[in-house]
C-alpha cells in the first residue's frame, strides 16, 4: 500500500457490504451502518461501481464472499461472548462497522488498522454522524512492525485474559513474518481466545479456471497499491496454527460457505468455487 495512503481494497469491501443492504434480500449480514458509513464516499461520485454493478455475477460472488465471511466471523464471535470472551480485536477493521453496532454490552472492541487508513475511517464515521461508542478503541498499527500485545495494552487490552480475533481481508497483503507474529501473539494468548480469518490458496493448488480468478484479483489489487503476497496452502496453515500454539482450527471453502449462508437463495447469491478459504483457530 502507498505510504500514508488509506487502504482502497477496504474501500471497495465497504461498497459491496453496502450494496448487499441497498439490493439483496433477505441479508445475509444485517449491518445498516454499511450504508451509512459510505455515503460521505458515494455523495461525492465516481465509488458507487459495485452498486452499479451489483446485478453482473462476479461482483454478486464477491459481494458473497465479503458478506458471508463478516457474517462467519461475527457468529464466531457471538459463540466465543457466550462462553465468557468479553475482548474483542477486529484486525485490519477498514470500514468493518461491528465496533459501532456492537450488541454485546461488555464486549471491549479493538480496532488495529494502518494509521491512514484509521484516520479515513474515523473521518467518514463522523461525517456520516456515526457515533463511536465508549468501548470501541482505536489502535494504529503495521502489523509487519507491530508488537500486537504491547500495542493494544496501551489501548487498554488485558492480555491476561481470553480474546476473540478477526483478521479478514488481510493476510494475503501482508509478509510471512508478519502473518506468523500475529498468529504466535494471538496463540500465546490465554484459553478461550481464538481468531478468524481468511487466506489465499497458492495458484498452483488451485485448478485452471480458479487460476484465472486469481489472476485477475492480483492484478486488480496490484493495481490499488495493494498486491497479494502471501498465498499459503490449507496444509501450510494448519502448521502455521499448530506452530503458534492453536489447539484446534477448521477451513471452511466457497462450498461450506453456501451451505451455511447461501442455502434456498432463488436471486442467486453465493460464492463460486475460489482460492479464498475461511480458518478459525481455537486455543
Ligand atoms: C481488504 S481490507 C479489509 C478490511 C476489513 N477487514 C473488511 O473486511 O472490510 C484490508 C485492510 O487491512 C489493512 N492492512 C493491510 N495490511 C496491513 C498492515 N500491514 N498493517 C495494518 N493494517 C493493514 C488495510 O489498511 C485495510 O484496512
Amino acid at each position: 500500500m502507498e505510504h500514508g495512503q488509506a487502504s482502497k481494497t477496504a474501500m471497495r469491501v465497504a461498497m459491496r457490504r453496502a450494496a448487499h443492504q441497498m439490493i439483496d434480500r433477505p441479508l445475509v449480514l444485517d449491518d445498516a451502518s454499511a450504508v451509512k458509513i459510505v455515503a460521505p464516499l458515494l455523495a461525492l461520485g465516481g465509488h458507487n461501481y459495485e452498486i452499479k454493478r451489483s446485478k453482473h455475477a462476479v461482483s454478486k460472488a464477491f459481494r458473497s464472499y465479503m458478506v458471508g465471511r463478516s457474517r462467519y466471523s461475527e457468529d464466531e464471535l457471538a459463540r466465543a461472548v457466550e462462553c465468557g470472551v468479553r475482548q474483542y480485536v477486529v484486525l485490519g477493521a477498514g470500514l468493518d462497522t461491528f465496533g459501532c453496532r456492537n450488541a454485546h454490552p461488555d464486549l471491549q472492541v479493538y480496532e488495529v488498522d494502518f494509521p491512514a487508513t484509521q484516520q479515513w475511517k474515523r473521518d467518514l464515521l463522523q461525517r456520516a454522524g456515526i457515533a463511536v461508542p465508549a468501548n470501541l478503541h482505536f489502535v494504529p498499527a503495521d502489523f509487519d512492525s507491530m508488537d500486537l500485545p504491547d500495542a493494544l495494552g496501551a489501548a487498554g487490552f488485558d492480555r491476561n485474559r481470553p480474546a476473540f480475533f478477526s483478521w479478514l481481508g488481510v493476510t494475503m497483503y501482508l509478509t510471512l513474518g508478519g502473518f506468523r507474529r500475529i498468529m504466535a501473539a494471538i496463540g500465546s494468548g490465554p484459553g478461550g481466545s481464538a481468531v478468524s480469518f481468511d487466506f489465499l490458496m497458492p495458484r498452483e493448488a488451485l485448478p485452471a479456471c480458479e487460476q484465472i480468478t486469481l489472476d485477475g484479483l492480483a492484478k486488480r489489487v496490484a493495481a490499488a497499491g495493494e498486491p497479494l503476497t502471501l498465498l499459503l496452502a490449507e496444509e501450510e496453515i494448519a502448521r502455521e496454527c499448530r506452530q503458534a500454539g492453536f489447539e484446534r482450527w477448521e477451513f471452511l471453502d466457497a462450498a461450506a460457505l453456501n451451505r451455511r449462508y447461501f442455502a434456498g437463495r432463488t436471486d442467486g447469491l453465493g460464492l463460486v468455487p475460489g482460492a479464498a478459504r475461511l480458518a478459525t483457530a481455537w486455543k
